[in-house]
């Protein structure tokens, strides 16, 4: 694996609570069962995540359609949420042009969805619905707005080319206004849930039109997947080491995950990180609060916490060699008294000394770390990072008891919401 994950450091650091080696060794050998059960799915085609990294036939469509709205477009708005957002979010974190200018809508606050709409220039806009159901209340709204104020400005024609939805197959509100107005539509596949579908079109479609190499996504994915299923035991498999770690250590009191990038093209992956966690492992009184944090930001608003606070988080670092690189420092700028350590030093050399002076006080400290030393930021390592964690959150359920797939205390909450509108009065504004 071209990830490294070094977790000699969550064992024994603290003499007073310490998860030995052998808390970890029976966790690990727990993981054993997972491990198995994912080869079978995968030799059957039960878990199709579990495929994906393989799969190239819906890579073509995908293009295509990014292609298209490549050359179309100068503004791409995606509208979605939870899983059919943050994923295609993380994955534009690496995007460097800015051609098309793309935005992800994933509220209905009037206040920001107003002034949006009002600046946005719908026309030049294409606008893409993703929604697994295609019943989601804020997508739809959101998109019954936009659909209203581009035919206002652009003719009802408007709607069949500036449209464009990600969905599953069957009958469902978006599938209905695709056929209404004949919509370009990618469809999703039923077996990957929402928080699971960052590499397929849910993510990949904004990724290509950003210009991205999708198919490195799926080829680093491959690679934590080989890792994992290939491996001869437990030990050897990555996501079974950090599921296992992170399960152990929360039943020692470690039971707060906090993800901590010293990369910021990663600030988002965090994000995507906390929704799969929380929303996979939350179940039945079970589950952990996952946190994210940025480097070196937060160690001017978190960092004091997770050193002295109380002794409850797991702390997981991402770190690059960013030694050397970046605008160096002018020392004639900086040779006050005292400042002789950065004159000449660089961005990176500033990044490189902070990141590790993190580990080492956590560490000092008593606090469980574990560290991920990337080799570069590109897809493919975004790709491995990706499906690394789905990995691992899928075998964390395993060790809980809990199905990784289901959110049904979501559910619930969207039920409530659709019965409270109802007792609302509807507006007829004039056309
Ligand atoms: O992971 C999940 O299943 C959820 O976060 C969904 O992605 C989210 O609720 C949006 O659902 P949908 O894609 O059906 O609109």
């Amino acid at each position: 694996m071209e990830t490294a994950q070094d977790i000699t450091a969550s064992l024994g650091v603290n003499t007073k609570v310490t998860l030995s080696a052998e808390n970890l060794a029976a966790m690990m050998q727990r993981t054993e069962a997972s491990l198995k059960t994912l080869r079978q799915k995968q030799q059957s085609n039960a878990l199709p995540l579990l495929n994906l990294a393989e799969r190239t036939d819906d890579l073509a469509a995908i293009t295509e359609l990014a292609d298209h709205i490549r050359g179309r477009f100068g503004h791409v708005l995606v509208l979605g949420t939870g899983g059919s957002s943050l994923g295609g979010k993380t994955l534009l974190s690496l995007a460097s042009s800015s051609s098309p200018a793309i935005r992800f809508e994933d509220n209905v606050d009037p206040h920001t969805f107003d002034s949006l709409i009002e600046r946005l220039p719908l026309e030049k806009t294409a606008i893409i619905a993703i929604s697994k159901s295609g019943g989601t209340v804020e997508t739809l709204s959101q998109l019954a707005v936009c659909m209203d104020a581009l035919r206002k400005k652009a003719g009802e024609a408007a709607l069949k080319e500036n449209l464009f939805f990600i969905t599953e197959s069957k009958l469902n509100p978006l599938t209905q206004l695709a056929e209404r107005f004949g919509c370009r539509t990618l469809p999703m596949d039923p077996g990957i849930g929402g928080r699971f579908s960052v590499l397929t079109a849910v993510g990949l479609l904004p990724a290509a039109i950003a210009g991205l190499d999708i198919a490195a996504f799926r080829a680093g994915a491959g690679r934590a997947v080989a890792a994992n299923l290939k491996a001869g035991a437990p030990k050897d498999a990555p996501a079974a080491l950090g599921a296992a770690l992170s399960i152990a250590l929360a039943e020692a009191g470690y039971d707060l995950p906090v993800v901590m990038p010293y990369v910021e093209r990663l600030a988002l992956f965090s994000q995507w990180y906390r929704q799969l966690w929380a929303e996979s492992l939350g179940k039945n009184g079970k589950g952990t609060t996952p946190t994210s944090s940025l480097g070196t930001v937060d160690q001017h608003s978190q960092l004091q916490l997770y050193i002295d606070g109380p002794k409850d988080k797991f702390v997981t670092l991402f770190f690059l060699d960013t030694k050397g690189q970046g605008a160096v420092i002018p020392a004639d700028l900086m040779n006050m008294e005292g400042l002789g350590y950065i004159q000449g030093r660089t961005l990176g050399d500033v990044l490189h000394a902070e990141q590790w002076a993190t580990a080492q006080s956590l560490q000092n400290h008593g606090v469980p770390v574990r560290i991920f030393h990337l080799p570069a930021m590109k897809e493919a390592v975004l790709g491995e990072l990706l499906m690394h964690f789905m990995l691992e959150t899928i075998i964390a359920a395993d060790l809980l008891g809990v199905d990784a797939f289901d959110q049904p205390a979501v559910e619930e909450g969207k039920i409530l919401a659709r019965k409270s509108l109802e007792t609302y009065a509807p507006v007829h504004k004039a056309a």
